[in-house]
């Protein structure tokens, strides 16, 4: 009997250890996202740092040559103040990072100090300006605070997403002013109501999502510094918090990405030449054919679209659903790319081959058949965006 309590005894305390070297419990470790280098990256500081000190050939924002104190550098991310006390202006998203804890604004400046000024002493004392207030809402889970901390504090979605002015956050705001940053509120319709949560961390991670859309333009540039670099549980948290923040609509039929049918009508022009001297020729099938069919095919599903660097569909697309085609237009004019775990995906820029009226018949082919057939383009729309 007693040697069976004491085997008994023995290998309960082997399962106990086992339990706590697996799940850590018990010990207040340090975990991945408490170091200044996640920080960084769930703050997306890359978008337009290099944070190397001076020029550097990134085409990013040089920071000073000379190293900020620790105060100096709260009060550029609190404040928007240069260290000379003037005003930065907006474009850094400082009204965002200013509810960033203490303890997270230390960490980021620790950080700068070893990545732009190596070697060089961390000036600290003396008071942080007070962070703006950032209330946690005590009757939801850690994982909506969490997810709140992440959206509305460090990763800033509303610098993008929200309406300058006007109130009603994450409803839709604009990037580099030509780029929709579309309504993220959960909303059905006008939203992302309908996107599972496991949608928005694939989203968030990869920037692709078979029968929604892909994260081009800044949102492509934002997963490949920011969200694509967080934890799974942040993503999660972050989706968890937009499935329950406020919805803000206006009448949309449909969500973006519900719209559009594979066409098969386009497969008789296979053999179409794209004479571009016969103005027939303009007619945006064809035109389809010629320029975009052999990356999304000739019936819009795309090739190879649940991957990195594929072709994404165009039908059940948001870019393509959009009532406002900015995005599409601008993709169509400018390209885009981007890279995620060492894959690019690469479209071509046309703005130089293609005219206007090129252009616009494209596009209007493109959300007739494929996505809102409501939304017509003229070339008059894309001139406004050249
Ligand atoms: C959307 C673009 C953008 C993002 C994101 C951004 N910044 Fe900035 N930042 C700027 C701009 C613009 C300035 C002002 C540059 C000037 O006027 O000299 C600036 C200035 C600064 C300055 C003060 C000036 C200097 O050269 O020392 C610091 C420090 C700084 N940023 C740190 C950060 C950190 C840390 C992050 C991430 C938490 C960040 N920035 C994210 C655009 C950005
Ligand atoms: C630098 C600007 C910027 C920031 C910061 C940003 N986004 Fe975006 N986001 C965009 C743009 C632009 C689009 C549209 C991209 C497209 O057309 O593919 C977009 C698209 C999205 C979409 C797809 C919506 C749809 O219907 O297709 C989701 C979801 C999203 N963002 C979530 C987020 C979240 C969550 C954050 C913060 C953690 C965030 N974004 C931060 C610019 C940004
Ligand atoms: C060389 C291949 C290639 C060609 C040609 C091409 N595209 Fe693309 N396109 C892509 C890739 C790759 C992406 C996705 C980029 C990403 O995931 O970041 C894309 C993205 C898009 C998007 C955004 C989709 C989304 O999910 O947000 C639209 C719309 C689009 N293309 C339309 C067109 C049209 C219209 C043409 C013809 C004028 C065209 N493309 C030609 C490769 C191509």
């Amino acid at each position: 009997m007693i040697f069976h309590k004491k085997r008994h005894i023995a290998l309960y305390g082997a399962v106990l250890a086992m339990l706590v070297f697996v799940c850590g419990c018990g010990k207040k470790e340090k975990t991945a996202s408490d170091t200044p280098e996640y920080l960084y990256a769930a703050a997306g500081c890359a978008e337009c740092h290099s944070l190397t000190s001076g020029d550097d050939d990134s085409g990013k924002i040089p920071l000073n040559t000379e190293a900020l104190t620790e105060a100096q550098f709260a009060s550029a991310l609190r404040q928007g103040k240069l260290p000379d006390g003037s005003d930065m202006g907006d474009i850094m998203p400082w009204k965002y990072y200013a509810r960033i804890t203490d303890g997270d604004t230390v960490k980021l400046y620790e950080y700068y100090m070893k990545t732009a000024f190596p070697g060089e002493k961390i000036s600290v004392g003396g008071a942080l300006p007070a962070a703006s207030p950032f209330k946690e809402d005590t009757s939801k889970t850690p994982q909506y605070n969490r997810g709140m901390y992440l959206v509305e504090a460090l990763g800033r979605c509303g610098a993008c997403h929200s309406p300058e002015e006007g109130g009603k956050p994450l409803s839709g705001g604009v990037y580099e002013t030509e780029w929709t940053a579309y309504n993220i509120t959960s909303d059905p319709a006008a939203g992302i109501g309908k996107w599972s949560s496991e949608d928005i961390e694939k989203y968030l991670k990869d920037g692709v999502v078979p029968g929604k859309g892909n994260a081009i333009s800044g949102m492509g540039l934002f997963v490949e510094v920011s969200s694509g670099l967080l934890s799974d549980s942040d993503r999660k948290a972050v989706a968890v918090y937009l499935k329950s923040a406020a919805p803000y609509g206006g009448g949309e039929e449909k969500a973006r990405f519900e719209w559009g049918e594979p066409y098969d009508g386009v497969n008789s022009l296979r053999k179409a030449m794209v004479r571009l001297d016969k103005p027939e020729d303009k007619d945006g099938a064809v035109l389809y054919n010629g320029y975009c069919a052999s990356c999304h095919g000739f019936t819009g599903e795309g090739n190879d679209s649940a991957a990195v660097g594929g072709f994404p569909s165009l039908t059940h697309n948001s870019t393509v659903g959009a009532s406002e085609p900015n995005n599409l237009i601008m993709v169509i004019l400018n390209g885009t790319e981007r890279t995620y775990g060492g894959k690019t995906a690469f479209m071509p820029a046309f703005s130089g081959e293609l005219d206007d009226g090129e252009i616009a018949a494209i596009a209007s082919f493109v959300t007739g058949r494929f996505g809102n057939p409501a939304v017509k383009i003229t070339p008059a729309d894309v001139k406004k965006f050249r």
